[in-house]
């Protein structure tokens, strides 16, 4: 590993580079006018992975943005099989007046490195690259089995790679999924993670009546969908942050006694997170700590709404049609469908006869949670410990990743999250960031990962 570890130091710059050249591409997947910069990005990894000696590199379309596949199965039948997992699509990059340079020119300020998907996920995608370039540039050879697969549409809910992996079963067999796309603790608090939030999106179109009106005319005669809808808002959840939604609570696992003493251990500062962000109070379900509230337990959050005049100056109207949208985080073992329907059904219920409304799914996924007591996760925390010199902590995450369910489900293999991002590195806001030195030590870490996984029977 020594000759690795060397190889890997010595190559910091021109990892830098390559990685500036992969943040250049504007592969925001929601957009529709950014499907060729997508498909650009794609082809940049295929030659990136041939580039470094991966085999049976290829780009599959899909239904949506293609999804690039690479492996290198040369260690032999008694070694794992470990399957890469990462995307290579972007968040917009709105409100870009807000970023100090631009999000697709990365620059180095500082420890860190700016740019759109720069933690989220290309950094990662990338560390996992280097990690592999750096064994068969060394040693011609990896110590296990090695599948990779680089989506381009995980940051809209994954929707086109379910139907991949199932097509695409034996292809992606594997004994275990390896996934970088969460953040670390904090600063020097390397960490795996156990479980993420799922997720159910719903849109809400209220209708009042056939046009807009002049609010002098009709106001007072007709309700207006901007105040109704602002009503169905204001009954989804209590000022205690309980959410109203009959049943919406039934299917939650109970906390462990072990998990709620283990998440007491983790420092965490109320008042510091507060002056972070700028806010006075904090405000989350009653009776759970912050982190608790963050990790374990599900939220109901508006994340538009729209509708009316929003122009400058005064315009007197009474609109025909109000939207919002509104996500809801979930947990084990909460079903997005089932909430889907529960969400509809409370909201058909609370809706004033004055206007119409129509609900809308918009994407799902499903909550996961992941046995820390098993071989693969002790090989993860056997390789944080040499290569940041620090044990990892165990942690939940508030965000999704959808497909991690998708690939317990059809491969049957367990997930190791090992994530390399900090979690105020900016994901989805702008000035998005990665500290250079975590994408280091994550090159390291990977690279003996892959070490300690040999170790490991099949
Ligand atoms: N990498 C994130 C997931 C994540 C966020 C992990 C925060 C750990 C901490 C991923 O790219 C993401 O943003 N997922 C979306 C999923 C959604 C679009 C279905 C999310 O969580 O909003
Ligand atoms: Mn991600
Ligand atoms: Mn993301």
């Amino acid at each position: 590993m020594k000759e690795i570890i060397n190889f890997i130091d010595s190559s910091k710059e021109r990892y830098i580079d390559e990685l500036i050249k992969f943040l250049a591409y504007p592969s925001i997947s929601t957009n529709p006018e950014n499907k060729k910069d997508v498909e650009e990005c794609a082809l940049f990894i295929k030659q990136h992975l041939e580039s470094i000696g991966m085999e049976n590199v290829k780009v599959y379309p899909t239904k949506g943005h293609p999804v690039v596949y690479a492996d290198w199965l040369h260690a032999g039948s008694g070694k794992p099989v470990v399957l890469i997992y990462g995307h290579y699509d972007v968040q917009p990059v709105d409100p870009l007046d807000l970023w100090t340079s631009p999000p697709f020119a990365a620059e180095i300020r500082g420890e860190n490195i700016y740019a759109r998907g720069s933690a989220d996920d290309k950094g990662q995608v990338m560390i996992h690259m280097k990690a592999i370039e750096a064994h068969l540039k060394k040693n011609k050879s990896l110590p296990v089995n090695v599948k990779l697969i680089i989506e381009g549409e995980e940051e809209i809910g994954s929707i086109n790679l379910e139907d991949f992996i199932a097509e695409h079963k034996n292809l992606l067999k594997a004994d275990v999924v390896v996934i970088s796309d969460t953040a670390m603790y904090d600063k020097d608090f390397p960490a795996i993670s156990y479980a993420l939030r799922g997720l159910c999106y719903m849109q809400i179109e209220v209708t009042g009546p056939n046009r807009d009106l002049h609010s002098g005319q009709y106001g007072g005669a007709v309700d207006n969908p901007i105040n109704a809808l602002a009503n169905i808002i204001a009954k989804l959840k209590d000022d205690k942050g309980r959410i109203l939604i009959d049943g919406f609570y039934d299917d939650i696992l109970p906390r462990g006694k072990i998990e709620k003493e283990n998440i007491e251990k983790l420092p965490f500062d109320d008042i510091k997170y507060k002056k972070s962000l700028e806010v006075d109070e904090l405000f989350g379900e009653d009776g759970y700590s912050t982190l608790e509230r963050l990790w374990t337990r599900p939220t109901l959050d508006c994340n538009g709404i729209w509708g009316g005049f929003t122009g400058d100056g005064a315009k007197t109207v009474l609109p025909a049609k109000a939207y919002a949208k509104i996500s809801m985080r979930l947990v084990p073992n909460q079903q997005p469908d089932k909430i889907e329907k529960l969400f509809t059904e409370y909201v058909k219920k609370i809706t004033p006869k004055t206007v119409k409304v129509s609900i809308n799914g918009l994407h799902h996924g499903k909550p996961a949670i992941t046995p820390i007591e098993s071989k693969w996760i002790r090989a993860a925390f056997d390789s944080i410990r040499q290569g940041f010199g620090k044990e990892p902590v165990f942690i939940r995450e508030g965000g999704s990743i959808p497909i991690v369910v998708t690939f317990q489900e059809l491969l049957k293999a367990p997930a190791v999250l090992l994530g390399f991002g900090l979690p105020d590195e900016n994901a989805h806001s702008p000035d998005e960031h990665m500290n250079l030195n975590n994408f280091h030590k994550g090159i390291i870490t990977a690279s003996i990962f892959y070490n300690e996984l040999a170790k490991l029977n099949n």
